[in-house]
């Protein structure tokens, strides 16, 4: 790192003064509000990895084993405990100060910084081989900061650093779709399900408002959080298409099931999708 933590403050998102349906600010204000929000690291509890992180790390070991890592948007530290003991520098960012304040607590050792993924400009060029964003991290943001963030990703690479992120993928059939009420025999059960199901109906509806189709990509709602949070979503031809703008090389997408897709293989049952891109 060049110098100290950076703090959230540094971002450079755009202005937030009037909330506007559709507009990035307004994305950006709901989202942070939901990450910022007291005891919003008690929805992320699990300490493993999924199918196609899983898939990724071991095929693209070498660009993390003994080398250097930048974990973005860390949350309580899920990938912390795979990355940290291999890689020879892993230091890990979130802009939720509770999220940080987890790590530091159940993670001690590890380098953890509050910072906000728009703004790397406390590290310096290439000071990282590997960029991970796991779980639609830079889905939270608006389509012009996901840009800046990718450039930002690539000048933090090596020559031969690897970026790995998922992102909502826009093709699937669930996209933006609504909750679904489940049922149960169980007459408390049931309506645990359907308070839950009217507490996100209600978010589906509030968010929703702001739901965006554009052409290269859509912002929608989606299970996390309720359907309170409002994502970026694209399919993977785009996406490849950004990559290639930003300087990065697309190597790999991997679906949800842990397939490597070929430019013919069908996405429609894949919620997210995880690239792993080389910085061209
Ligand atoms: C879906 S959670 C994923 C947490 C963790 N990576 C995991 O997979 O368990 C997204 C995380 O990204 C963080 N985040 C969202 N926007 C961010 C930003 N602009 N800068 C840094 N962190 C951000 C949130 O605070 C949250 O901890």
């Amino acid at each position: 790192m060049s110098s100290g933590p950076a703090a959230s403050g540094g971002i450079r998102a755009e202005p937030a003064a009037e909330p506007r349906p559709g507009s990035s600010a307004t994305q950006d204000e709901i989202n942070s509000r939901i990450y910022h929000a007291r005891g919003v690291a008690a929805a992320y509890r699990s300490k493993l990895l999924d199918r196609p992180e899983t898939l990724a790390l071991l095929r693209y070991q070498h660009g993390f084993f003994g080398r250097n890592v930048l974990d973005i948007g860390i949350g309580t530290g899920r990938t912390a405990g795979f990355l940290q003991p291999l890689a020879r520098r892993y230091v890990c960012i979130d802009y939720s100060q509770e999220m940080v304040d987890h790590v530091r607590e159940a993670l001690p050792g590890i380098e953890v910084h509050l910072a906000d993924m728009r703004d790397l400009s406390p590290w310096g060029a290439a000071e990282f081989d590997f960029v991970f964003a796991p779980n639609n991290v830079f889905d939270a943001v608006s389509h012009a900061d996901r840009l800046r963030i990718l450039g930002e990703a690539r000048r933090v690479l090596s020559a031969d650093g690897l970026l790995a992120f998922s992102s909502h993928n826009r093709r699937c059939r669930t996209a933006g779709k609504g909750p679904r009420l489940t049922y149960s025999r169980n007459p408390v059960t049931q309506a645990r399900h359907v308070i839950e199901y009217l507490r996100r109906r209600l978010n589906h509806l509030r968010v929703g408002r702001l739901h965006r189709d554009e052409d290269e990509y859509a912002l929608l709602s989606d299970t996390g959080h309720d359907y309170a949070l409002l994502h970026y979503y694209i399919d993977r031809d785009r996406q490849q298409r950004q990559l290639d703008a930003a300087g990065f090389r697309l190597l790999e997408v991997i679906d949800s099931d842990g397939r490597s897709l070929r430019e013919a293989d069908g996405d429609a049952s894949s919620p997210s999708l995880l690239y792993v891109a080389a910085r061209k």
